[in-house]
């Protein structure tokens, strides 16, 4: 992974290149509408409140769960146990970006939605409650963990939702070959490159023209950045859209000539 100065400069770079995030210039009718309605939607939804009060008490909750460590996804914790309360600092993804999802859910109504890596279910909770009717199918390698967020579902009675507990490297493939289509997918564990671009290639024969598969920590270190210039040149690939922290691939045919967006958020 990259240094925090490295990351920094990145992201410098990336504020001071990208469109100013209000969607001027934007021809493309679907990164307008995402810009406009999605991004900048300052709405308080009464889910968030429901989310960010599961997020508060795990954040007080010095519970030591044991997890194995299953790839690059960790940039703070080596051993094998932490506080529920460092997991949910650290591996949670925060809510402006969490939030967001739960408004592309709410905006593009997928069926199936995926989530690679659950940890406490903070993302997944969000997934769920955008669209109950929807079916989420959310992953974790980590027993002890996958268990606390079963826990955490029950608590905000969740109930759209399986919980794989494995290895993506052994469940994922049985998992895609169960569903008619993935619709929407969050890919955020195992932050290394070959792991990445495999678990896209995956997925890729259950998408369809409106699926969205977002990845997370696309600049966290060069693998990673090297595995989204892989998926944004695949031939499927139509346009993707560049938030730093997150990459948004979509794969839509009114794009007849690829485009990327790099997007102030
Ligand atoms: C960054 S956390 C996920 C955070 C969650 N999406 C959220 O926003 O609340 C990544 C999770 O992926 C899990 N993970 C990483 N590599 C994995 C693998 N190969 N198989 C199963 N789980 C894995 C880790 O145990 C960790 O809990």
């Amino acid at each position: 992974m990259y240094s925090k100065t490295q990351l920094a400069f990145k992201y410098l770079s990336y504020f001071f290149t990208s469109s100013n995030g209000k969607g001027h210039g934007v021809h493309s009718p679907f990164v307008f509408n995402f810009i406009t309605k999605i991004l900048n939607d300052k709405t308080p939804y009464p889910e968030y409140e429901k989310v960010e009060k599961l997020r508060k008490q795990l954040l007080a909750d010095n519970i030591v769960l044991t997890i194995e460590d299953f790839g690059a996804g960790s940039a703070v914790a080596k051993t094998n146990s932490r506080t529920v309360a460092s997991i949910a600092k650290n591996a949670a993804k925060p809510k402006k970006f969490a939030q967001l999802l739960f408004r592309m859910v709410k905006e593009y109504q997928p069926q199936t939605i995926m989530e690679l890596g659950t940890s406490l279910g903070i993302t997944s909770s969000y997934l769920s409650l955008a669209k109950p009717g929807a079916k989420l199918v959310t992953m974790e390698g980590a027993a002890e963990v996958a268990n606390r967020a079963k826990k955490n579902f029950q608590i905000l009675d969740l109930q759209n939702y399986s919980l794989i507990q494995g290895n993506f490297d052994h469940t994922l493939s049985a998992v895609v070959n169960d569903l008619s289509a993935v619709d929407f997918a969050f890919i955020d564990g195992n932050h290394r490159r070959e792991p990445t671009e495999k678990y896209f290639l995956e997925l890729l024969p259950k998408t369809n023209n409106e699926s969205i598969l977002i990845f997370d920590d696309i600049h966290w270190s060069s693998e990673m950045e090297l595995a989204w210039e892989t998926i944004k040149n695949h031939p499927s690939v139509r346009c993707t859209i560049d938030l730093f922290f997150i990459g948004i691939v979509i794969f839509r045919q009114e794009f007849r000539e690829k485009q990327h967006f790099t997007i102030r958020f």
